[in-house]
């Protein structure tokens, strides 16, 4: 069994380290401040205590997980781990410099990771030695609880690392999927029009947050609509998310970020963690009522949909994931209900491909461009299933 490190012990790399050890590693968490280390820890014994008082692990077990899980304060301490999955704050210059420190401490076959979310991996591997020993391992929050995580090879990476951590995080109960390492990956980059798309139909007058959460919970299935969910993630985050895969797509339109969005950010208002986002979370306050007309919930519904059809068959048009890793992330990293591609089919790639042609029809904005991919196979007459 390999040593891991950890370096980071905020929410990801707390929830990293807490999977592993339960996976029966030692684990090393690193933090440059001594006040998370402590909160990781302390956040560690109540999280185990919790699964033991609800049966979910023995008192035995438990104890143990938390033994084998160090808090250090000394990145030295990591010289014999076998993998090091990095989930600092999200800035490139501040992850290569701790990836340069980092190489001069492990062996020369330990695996470097990073957990970013948005940078580049090739970028982050450039500043080691042996960059063909680094790569993306992306966990989603919380990661003890997110069954899916997407493994990104960088242009650097050997086919032998990618792997050998595929393999382990398999061992550690995840569902893996490999993506290229592109702007938002696989999750960050095709659910970009569930939240764009419904801003745009508010944005537009066509119907309130109420309405817009209502058709695509009751008429689509979703666990949240998309503006009880930004609140749910913040705005403050999601915006970011938004505005760094547009910029990262060199302002290809069809990420674009809303200034509906930028403004709530702007004025704090950023979702539950503040009691104020869309919605308004003080007690007692008065929040916009669905308006429940389902032939305005089905142009909704079917709207986003489309548009978010659109982004996952580009991703696989790109080559950015497969079709199952493309299908699998969605339903494993966000809760979609169905496999985008599989709704596809359902729908019939035709029919796809005359709602996106009537948008941008309307519109003219090359944001409602349809996929070469699905007009391909429209032409074709083929599915993404073959059934
Ligand atoms: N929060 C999420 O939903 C989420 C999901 C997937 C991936 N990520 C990615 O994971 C990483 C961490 O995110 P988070 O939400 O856990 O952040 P966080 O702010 O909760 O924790 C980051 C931790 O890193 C520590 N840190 C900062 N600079 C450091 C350094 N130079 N050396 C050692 N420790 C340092 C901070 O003290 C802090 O405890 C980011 O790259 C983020 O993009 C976040």
């Amino acid at each position: 069994m390999h040593k891991i490190g950890i370096i980071g012990a905020g929410s990801m790399g707390a929830g990293i380290a807490q999977v592993a050890a339960t996976a029966g590693h030692e684990v090393l968490v690193f933090d440059s401040n001594q006040a998370a280390l402590e909160r990781a820890q302390a956040n560690l014994l109540s999280s185990l205590n919790k699964l033991a008082e609800k049966g979910k692990l023995d008192d035995a077990t438990a104890k143990a997980i938390f033994g084998r899980t160090y808090f250090v304060d000394d990145l030295a301490a990591f010289d014999a781990t076998g993998l090091v999955i990095e989930a600092i704050i999200e800035d490139l210059t501040i992850k290569k410099s701790v990836f340069k420190q980092l190489e001069s401490i492990v062996s020369a076959d330990c695996i470097l990771a990073t957990n970013t979310s948005s940078l580049s991996v090739a970028a982050i591997a450039s500043a080691c030695e042996r960059p063909e020993r680094v790569l993306g391992i992306h966990f989603f929050n919380p990661a003890t609880l997110m069954q899916l995580v997407e493994i990104i090879p960088a242009v650097q990476t050997s086919p032998d690392v990618a792997k050998q951590a595929k393999l382990l995080i398999e061992s550690w109960g995840k569902l893996v999927v490999m993506a290229k390492d592109t702007p938002g990956f696989i999750v960050n980059r095709v659910a970009r029009p569930f939240y764009g798309e419904a801003l745009r139909i508010l944005e537009e007058g066509i119907a309130d947050i109420a309405t817009i959460d209502w058709a695509m919970t009751a008429l689509g299935g979703f666990r949240m609509g998309p503006f009880t969910l930004m609140d749910f993630i913040g705005n403050d985050v999601n915006y970011t998310v938004t505005e760094t895969v547009f910029q990262s797509f060199f302002y290809d339109p069809r990420y674009k970020p809303s200034f509906t969005q930028k403004r709530l950010s702007e004025a704090g208002w950023l979702g539950r963690k503040t009691g104020r986002g869309y919605y308004d979370y003080a007690e007692g306050a008065t929040n916009p009522v669905a308006q429940q007309d389902k032939e305005l919930g089905e142009v909704i519904f079917a709207r986003i949909l489309v548009m978010l059809i659109n982004e996952a068959a580009d991703a696989l048009y790109l080559r950015i994931a497969s079709r199952d890793d493309i299908d699998l992330a969605m339903t494993k990293g966000v809760n979609y209900p169905k496999g985008l591609l599989r709704w596809a089919d359902e729908i019939g790639i035709e029919n796809c491909v005359h709602m996106l042609d009537a948008l941008y029809t309307e519109y003219l904005e090359d944001r409602y461009r349809c996929s070469p991919l699905l007009r391909k196979m429209a032409r074709a007459k083929k599915s993404f299933y073959g059934e």
